[in-house]
């Protein structure tokens, strides 16, 4: 491979701090591995005094694996060999293994487990689910069930997790929301109920539909006005049922348009007030939602990946000999995918700065939002190398054929506008005939529901499936799009050049994807579906890293639910219920009642050795036959 003059520029400058801005398949990462390599090979750097950095585990065993490769093919095997043990990881990766040598000073468990994405989600919705049930207790509090009531306990889970992780990566190691200041009013009520006279006064002679329809609003504006004691305020829709308009001449008076004045006046205060309300309610519940998150956590010796890096900001920014110790250690930072950092780890990245960080990113990749990351960190980044002419572009892509970067160019720079920067073709873009033209095709779908509805609507009475029994109750548009799909995908490795691996199809999300593999299998293109959410979250290797958490430690509760409701328990979510209140009640964790109830013979009465709480006993005698079955099976599996 020939690196262009471009290219080169940012591989040779090892002089300082360096960002590259570059879009798609410009060969940013390569660049950044060459200039690894370079470092060792030129500069005698030692491969362990470069810490690179990637946004996931599998890029970054790829880096891995490039930077050994060129190593290897430039015969310098030795330090290809060390390549293996390079610093390089993920951020948290990274700050796990600053942890683990300095647990004692972060203060922490030097055995810490690390959390991984799944897990720490799973632990988060528990908490969560704690937080809820804690914060409504026993349902007496009616501005709490309204809370509930209008936002839906999803609702809050997602609103209460994402505040907590967003605050989680700008830094904040327990997130809050700040406190509010509750509205002050400033007679907003009184105007309004002068106002209200005063209208009636006014349209008192008048008469008409809409002036009777304004009559009534306004006399209960006043009974409502009259009934609102000191410090409550109306309900907002309420409220709004009482406006009226100025449709009517009568209704077009000063008093009227006062009124709408005070009435919007007050309305205003009325939504602050809620606001606060709520906003008083939800930073509550986001601080019940941290402690039971915190205490899960610690029961379990572990961090989840926000942990790694505050505590490692921590150690690093509390603690200047350290510090330095880990800057003066690495000659160079280079971190990759630079787009996906968050503030937080960017925070990091700064402790270790000594004007030796190689970045390169491209903004148009940020994907990591839902992360938390930050395109602003690049951007400002990249605003002040820029200024200080330590900003390196890269303008050619190599990753694609030129008639894909035409279409590439004209979709987004009408995307994106002014601010888009145009991918060029590398020299031999076009060199070889493309084996099928043209190189871009757009199959398009009408994604109007009404068109659909009507062309269907005789088979719809029918009920019939219009797309056949095994498209029944697909969105039809989506059906429409895969079947197209299929049928272009079948000529093209029936009557075309290609066979069916050399096929991938992207999709916007997983949601639907088995509706497209359904729409390939009928025409019999056998289909390999990789991820959704990977190979770890598939519900068999689910289930038994649940068994494998449980057998290591049967006080985790989530796991042995997990492993109990699975086929590897094979216990009814009924009886879970009726296990877990029975723990609850007899204060002991789920695997001793598991245990307890498996001692305790199939419908025989509670042998004297068995010395359990009430509930327990009661327990074993009330749950199903089958449950109680499965519950022993499993005791003496798992015991
Ligand atoms: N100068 C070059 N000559 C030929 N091929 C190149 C050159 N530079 C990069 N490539 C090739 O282009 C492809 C994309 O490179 P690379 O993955 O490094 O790009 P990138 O900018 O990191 O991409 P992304 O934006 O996806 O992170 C790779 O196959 C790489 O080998
Ligand atoms: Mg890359």
């Amino acid at each position: 491979m020939k690196f262009t003059s471009e290219q080169r520029r940012a591989i040779d400058m090892r002089q300082g701090s360096l960002l590259v801005s570059a879009g798609a398949g410009t060969g940013k990462t390569s660049v950044l591995v060459e200039r690894f390599v370079r470092a060792v090979l030129d500069d005698g750097v030692a491969v362990d005094a470069i810490l690179a950095i990637t946004f996931t585990e599998k890029a970054a065993a790829q880096l891995t694996s490039r930077v050994r490769a060129r190593l290897m093919a430039l015969g310098a095997r030795t330090e290809a060999r060390r390549a293996e043990a390079a610093w390089i990881s993920t951020i948290h990766g990274f700050c796990s293994r600053v942890l683990r040598t300095h647990a004692l000073a972060a203060g922490i468990d030097p055995e810490f487990r690390v959390l991984d994405a799944l897990e720490s989600e799973r632990l988060g919705i528990d908490a969560f689910d704690r937080a809820l049930a804690e914060f409504v207790g026993a349902g007496e509090d009616p501005e709490r069930l309204r809370l509930l009531g209008s936002y839906t306990p999803d609702r809050l889970a997602d609103m209460v997790r994402t505040a907590y992780a967003h605050g989680r990566s700008r830094g904040d190691a327990r997130p809050e929301l700040p406190e509010a200041v509750p509205p002050r009013p400033a007679g907003e009520l009184d105007a309004l109920g002068a106002a209200v006279q005063a209208a009636l006064v006014e349209i008192a002679a008048a008469d008409g539909v809409a002036v009777s329809g304004a009559r009534s609003k306004l006399e209960r504006c006043a009974a409502l006005v009259d009934r609102l004691g000191d410090g409550d305020v109306a309900d907002a829709p309420e409220l709004k049922e009482l406006y009226f308009k100025g449709t009517a001449k009568a209704l077009k008076g000063t008093a009227c348009e006062e009124f709408r004045t005070a009435h919007d006046a007050y309305l205003a205060l009325c939504v602050r007030h809620r606001e606060y309300a709520d906003h008083v309610l939800l930073r509550d519940l986001i601080g019940r939602h941290g402690r039971f998150y915190d205490s899960l956590k610690r029961a379990r010796s572990g961090l989840d990946f926000d942990d790694l890096e505050l505590l490692a900001r921590d150690l690093l920014r509390g603690d200047a000999g350290l510090r330095s110790a880990y800057s003066e250690r690495f000659a160079h930072v280079m971190v990759d995918e630079f787009q996906d950092t968050n503030p937080l780890q960017n925070e990091i990245l700064d402790l270790l700065d000594r004007d030796n960080l190689f970045r390169v990113g491209d903004e148009r990749q940020s994907i990591y939002r839902f992360r938390h990351a930050d395109v602003k960190v690049f951007r400002r980044h990249r605003d002040q190398a820029a200024d200080r002419r330590r900003e390196q572009p890269i303008t050619v892509n190599f990753r694609s054929r030129g008639e894909v970067l035409d279409a590439v160019d004209l979709i987004f720079g009408g995307v994106w506008g002014d601010g888009f920067e145009p991918l060029r073709e590398a020299p031999d873009a076009r060199s070889v005939a493309p084996r099928v033209a043209p190189c871009v095709e757009l199959l398009v779908t009408d994604r109007e529901k009404k068109r659909w509805d009507a062309r269907f609507e005789a088979a719809l009475e029918e009920g019939e499936a219009p797309f056949g029994a095994s498209m029944r109750g697909i969105t039809p548009w989506r059906a429409a799009e895969a079947r197209l799909l299929a049928r272009r995908i079948d000529e093209l490795t029936t009557d075309g050049p290609y066979r069916p691996g050399d096929v991938v199809l992207l999709l916007r999300a997983t949601t639907h994807i088995g509706v497209y593999e359904r729409a390939l299998e009928e025409r019999g293109i056998p289909t390999y579906v990789l991820g959704g959410r990977g190979y770890w979250s598939q519900q068999q290797v689910a289930d038994l890293r649940a068994y494998l958490a449980a057998l290591a430690n049967p006080l985790d509760e989530l796991a042995l639910h997990s492993v109990l409701a699975s086929p590897l328990g094979g216990v009814s979510l009924d009886a879970l219920v009726m296990v877990a209140a029975a723990a609850r009640s007899a204060g002991w964790d789920v695997w001793r009642v598991v245990e307890a109830v498996a001692a305790i013979p199939a419908g025989g009465a509670a042998p004297e050795a068995v010395l359990a709480p009430e509930a327990v006993l009661a327990l074993a005698g009330e749950l199903p036959a089958a449950d109680g079955r499965a519950l022993r099976d499993f005791a003496r599996r798992f015991a």
